[in-house]
């Protein structure tokens, strides 16, 4: 996986926390791991770094001013959004997360954050009970699904005495993270169909049955294939999530609906992502009208619905196929059972069983496995992991 910074343009943007006085040793660790640097402060990160040192370090001026002519004149500040591969804002104050959230500009490094089209990835650091407040972990949420990457903060004692999470990561591990998260157009000319959500299946007018699926994986996935300049078709199942950037989105209900819908975008398709969790069974016959209630007992009667991920594995010229598999107990076993069974290209297994990831968490954890090898991708926030499991897919996609 991708682990330099080689060639890699870093807009490095410094707010004003104290965290700021280890930028100049984080411009350093950049440009030696191959980055070009450049440094953008607010008026009160420079009184806790001066945009001399940080200027000697990193080669380039520091901006500072969205209102300076002659700044202006050497690189104006649309064409410093645009020079930048990726914006690494370190340290992000809980002022400037919130600015962010927002979407505000009121000066130069939160235009740049709007004018950019480039990843933005932000190294929170403040007090912990700052980083805790109900404002500010709203405002991470909006950040977090509007695809900001988040790197720490770490849990430790604080400049003012406190105890908590909101120290910045070190330099160092800020660079590795900004290295294995980066995300690099691999997927440019591929078109890529992703199923994400759970499907209803409907017994009546007014009921349905369906599971626990949140669509977060899938949607995660379509946001990272998309900046990794895929031309994404999301086809999702009832989710109550944000739409992604993605060139189509396909609503839909049934897991038939979900299958037409997959069937009309797949003949020119370069990868599929089974990620849906589409119901197994459907009642047999769906009544137009309410049923009513009669006797002590009732009982519904099941077919099965076609196996979506096993259709298109099946087709004469099928993409690569990427299936995934919930599981609550001998996940590898089950895993390696349905990558064969469905003749799949890879499958990304995960336990549903941990409350803490899977199903409708923010984080989750993937063993994946292929024909002659695996790997288990750590837990992490579900776009960092879509981006390491699109990272492996894009590896073995060439190699097929
Ligand atoms: O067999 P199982 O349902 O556990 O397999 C899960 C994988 O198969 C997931 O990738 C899911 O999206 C896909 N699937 C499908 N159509 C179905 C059932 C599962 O595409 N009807």
């Amino acid at each position: 996986m991708t682990a330099s910074l080689h060639n890699i343009k870093v807009l490095l943007g410094i707010t004003g926390g104290i965290a700021a006085y280890k930028t100049p040793d984080l411009v350093r660790k950049l440009t030696q791991q191959g980055a070009e640097v450049r440094v953008v402060v607010t008026s009160s990160a420079k009184s806790f770094v001066s945009p001399l040192s940080l200027q000697a370090v990193s080669g380039n001026t520091v901006s500072d001013d969205l209102l300076d002519p002659m700044a202006e004149a050497a690189m104006g500040h649309i064409e410093l959004a645009k020079w930048a591969d990726v914006l690494l804002i370190a340290p992000a104050t809980a002022n400037f997360i919130a600015k962010l959230a927002h979407g505000m500009a009121d000066d130069l490094l939160s235009t740049l954050c709007l004018a950019t089209q480039a990843p933005v990835f932000i190294a929170p650091a403040m007090n912990q009970q700052m980083w805790q407040a109900q404002a500010t972990v709203a405002n991470m949420q909006t950040l977090s699904d509007r695809g900001v990457g988040v790197f720490g903060p770490a849990q430790g004692e604080q400049a003012c005495g406190d105890v908590g999470p909101g120290r910045m990561l070190e330099p160092e591990e800020l660079v590795n993270a900004l290295s294995q998260n980066l995300i690099q157009p691999v997927l440019q000319g591929k078109k890529i169909v992703i199923t994400a959500g759970p499907t209803r299946e409907h017994l009546d007018p007014v009921r349905y049955i369906t599971n626990y699926s949140s669509g977060k994986m899938g949607f995660a996935l379509a946001r990272a294939a998309h900046l990794m300049g895929a031309e994404v078709v999301l086809v999702s199942g009832p989710v109550n999530l944000p739409t992604p950037s993605v060139s189509k989105f396909h609503k839909v209900v049934t897991a038939q609906n979900m299958l037409d819908a997959v069937m009309g975008e797949i003949s020119d398709s370069d990868i599929f992502i089974g990620c849906a969790a589409v119901a197994d069974y459907r009642p047999v016959e769906s009544v137009n009208h309410k049923i009513k209630k009669s006797n002590e007992e009732m009982s519904l009667s099941f077919v099965r619905n076609p196996d979506i991920l096993a259709n298109v594995a099946a087709l004469e010229n099928a993409p690569f196929t990427v299936g995934f598999a919930a599981e609550t107990q001998n996940v590898s076993g089950y895993a390696k059972d349905k990558l064969e069974r469905k003749k799949l290209n890879m499958i990304a297994a995960n336990d549903v069983s941990k409350k803490d990831i899977g199903f409708n968490s923010d984080d989750n954890q993937l063993h994946v496995f292929w024909k002659d090898g695996d790997v288990l991708l750590d837990r992490a926030d579900k776009l960092t992991l879509a981006t390491q499991l699109l990272t492996l897919i894009s590896e073995h996609y060439y190699d097929a």
